[in-house]
């Protein structure tokens, strides 16, 4: 009989040679255990500061949630395509977002996933302007589907897409905080793409004053502007959404991870005016089977509505400091860059990060690095997790940086 582990190498499809491989058997709160074991009778607790990358927000097994997901599987799981028939828990939670949102952001079109919420916006906004030339930042992430692969770009340069091209024509990246180059949004510019705070490059927010002078640039030129909230959104930065803190609003917002509260959910959200151009010279220009689940969408809402009742929002702040304040001593680190509860911890060496990971993956630390940062670990946890947990998990992480 092959053990499980052996039959996830064989069976299912594998993303990288070094999986992390660790075996789940239930996770709650801020915790994730393995089955019992020899050496771990009661099963491996893992302290998870990755939160699936930012999609666990309310920490895991949440029961408000739970319920919410049972109730829904049992009313109605899927009953048509997306955009046809009125489920309450879909309606329920856009309104409920568009009334957290601005006003030119009340239109909400529910997809599966953040690479979706990405390639729906880019339709979008090649379709309301009629424009087809995409302007990107260099060091973005924004999905591994073809359109989204299209706007991706790594330090290596070409090496993440080169080996799927041809990809999407008239793509150009400006560096990302540079004022000199938003010349290059021009009259020919459809969308212009951006994180406000680029994750993947290790946790790089953008400073207001550029997000602000590129706001201006694409209302100047009449280009939409996207932003990518998918890691930065329900509240991980300390806000709802990131953009709330740099007092830009984007005409094209996208949206996915914690926005499912655990299920997969993605959503690109724009003006009614602006969206309506999807539904009309062709109907149906974006069409999705499972885009807005009733049971995502219900597990979704159940999640938003924990975050505002509980006021998490408010403590992401403070609970973010506080890892600063105990980790930033420490002497392997060189330096911590951090929005909110989304951190990375910069040692400065690669070989030193990936000594970590393996004395972290020891200890019980869920940690990893990041797409085009490997000098640097993640600190995400769920926004629930306590004070105590905090200090609790950085004794951990302050054990193992002294083994460095
Ligand atoms: C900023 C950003 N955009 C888009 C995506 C893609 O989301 P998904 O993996 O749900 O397609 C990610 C995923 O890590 C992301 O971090």
């Amino acid at each position: 009989m092959k053990t499980l582990r052996q039959q996830f190498t064989e069976h299912v499809a594998q993303t990288s040679p070094s999986p992390l491989m660790i075996e789940v058997a239930r996770a709650e709160g801020p915790y994730i255990w393995t089955p019992p074991s020899p050496e771990h009778p009661e099963g491996q607790r893992f302290f998870d500061l990755i939160s699936g990358v930012s999609v666990s927000n309310v920490g895991h097994g949440r029961p408000e949630v739970v319920r919410a997901v049972q109730e829904q599987a049992a009313a109605y799981m899927h009953t048509m395509v997306y955009g046809e028939m009125v489920e309450a828990p879909q309606v329920r939670y856009a309104s409920r977002l568009a009334s957290l949102l601005p006003e030119k952001l009340q239109s909400i079109y529910f997809v599966n996933s953040g690479t979706e919420a990405v390639e729906g916006g880019l339709k979008l906004a090649k379709r309301a302007t009629g424009r087809r030339r995409v302007v990107a930042f260099r060091n973005a992430y924004h999905g591994s589907t073809q359109g989204a692969l299209s706007i991706m770009s790594s330090p290596e340069g070409d090496e993440w897409r080169a080996p799927f091209e041809p990809l999407l024509p008239e793509v150009d990246w400006l560096s990302f905080n540079d004022f000199e180059q938003l010349g290059r949004i021009d009259e020919t510019t459809a969308c212009v793409v951006v994180e406000p705070v680029q994750g993947e490059a290790g946790v790089r927010p953008a400073t207001p004053s550029f997000l602000e002078a590129l706001r201006q640039r694409c209302s100047e030129v009449g280009a939409l502007m996207i932003f990518d909230e998918i890691q930065t959104g329900m509240g991980r930065t300390g806000s709802l959404f990131a953009f709330e803190r740099y007092r830009v609003v984007p005409d094209i917002l996208c949206v996915a991870k914690a926005l499912g509260g655990g299920m997969p959910l993605g959503a690109f959200i724009s003006s009614r005016e602006t969206m309506s151009t999807l539904s009309h010279n062709p109907a149906l220009g974006h069409i999705t089977t499972f885009g807005g689940h009733p049971v995502c969408c219900a597990a979704g809402l159940a999640a938003l509505e924990v975050l505002i009742e509980n006021d998490l929002i408010a403590e992401v702040e403070p609970k973010g400091a506080l890892y600063e304040e105990l980790l930033a001593p420490h002497p392997a680190v060189k330096e911590i860059r951090r929005a909110g509860l989304l951190m990375a911890v910069e040692l400065g060496s690669s070989e030193k990060m990936y000594r970590l990971m393996e004395l972290f993956k020891e200890r019980g630390i869920l940690s990893d690095w990041f797409l085009f940062c490997d000098t640097a670990f993640r600190i995400s946890p769920p926004l629930t997790i306590t004070a105590g947990e905090v200090r609790a998990s950085c004794r951990i992480v302050s054990d193992c940086l002294d083994e460095l």
